[in-house]
């Protein structure tokens, strides 16, 4: 790996990105198709929300080289689909033995992992907590709070990310939905199918 630069970036928490980021990139809720399980809901959040965005992404990556790493500052706004809090789309590392670190910044957000053989941990995040995603955890944030949650993140620049792994399962194990008294519970997805041991040991191969 070639000496590279130092770098500093400006974490702008109240516009919940990264000034002097080299790449953003943004989605809208017509970006999200499917991943809602109230199809009704989602058609009529589409037609409210329109393009704006729901979440975004902007980060300093230096290079993809093993070894470096990429960090910065993912923004989503707060929101629901019928019952289910705004989430980011998700994904498990392509080098799936890579970790991730998110740091919260602003707002209220749960980090929903689900390991290969789908089991399910949901990490609570606030202002000021470190969430620590461990290699092989598929991981996906959500926003349960009333406010933007802004949260910053540092992970490996050759980790790579596999979107494919919650869409070939019917999504993730577990929705995170409203309580009914202001909070939030994770309960199952009826659309849920679990991978095969030979698909799991090839995950946990990488
Ligand atoms: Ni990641």
């Amino acid at each position: 790996m070639p000496i590279r630069e130092p770098g500093i970036c400006v974490v702008d928490v109240e516009k919940g990105e990264l000034r002097g980021a080299s790449n953003r990139y943004t989605k809208t809720m017509a970006d999200l198709a499917g991943l809602y399980e109230d199809e009704a809901a989602y058609k009529a959040a589409l037609a409210k929300l329109d393009d704006k965005v729901v979440y975004e992404v902007t980060d300093f990556k230096p290079s993809a080289d093993a070894g470096d790493m990429i960090i910065g500052v993912t923004r989503m706004i707060p929101g629901k689909v019928g019952n289910e809090y705004f989430l980011t789309r998700g994904h498990i590392h392509a080098n799936a033995n890579r970790p991730e670190m998110y740091y919260g910044e602003a707002g209220h957000g749960i980090m929903l992992l689900e390991s290969p053989a789908g089991e399910i941990r949901t990490v609570e995040i606030g202002p000021r907590s470190m969430c620590y995603v461990p290699p092989y955890w598929i991981h996906r944030s959500v926003n349960v709070g009333t406010t933007e949650l802004v949260m910053t993140f540092a992970y490996p620049a050759d980790s790579g990310q596999d979107y494919d792994i919650i869409a070939k399962a019917g999504g993730m194990r577990s929705r995170i939905v409203d309580d009914g008294k202001g909070g939030w519970k994770a309960v199952d997805n009826a659309g849920y199918r679990f991978r095969s041991r030979e698909l799991v040991e090839s995950i946990m191969a990488k």
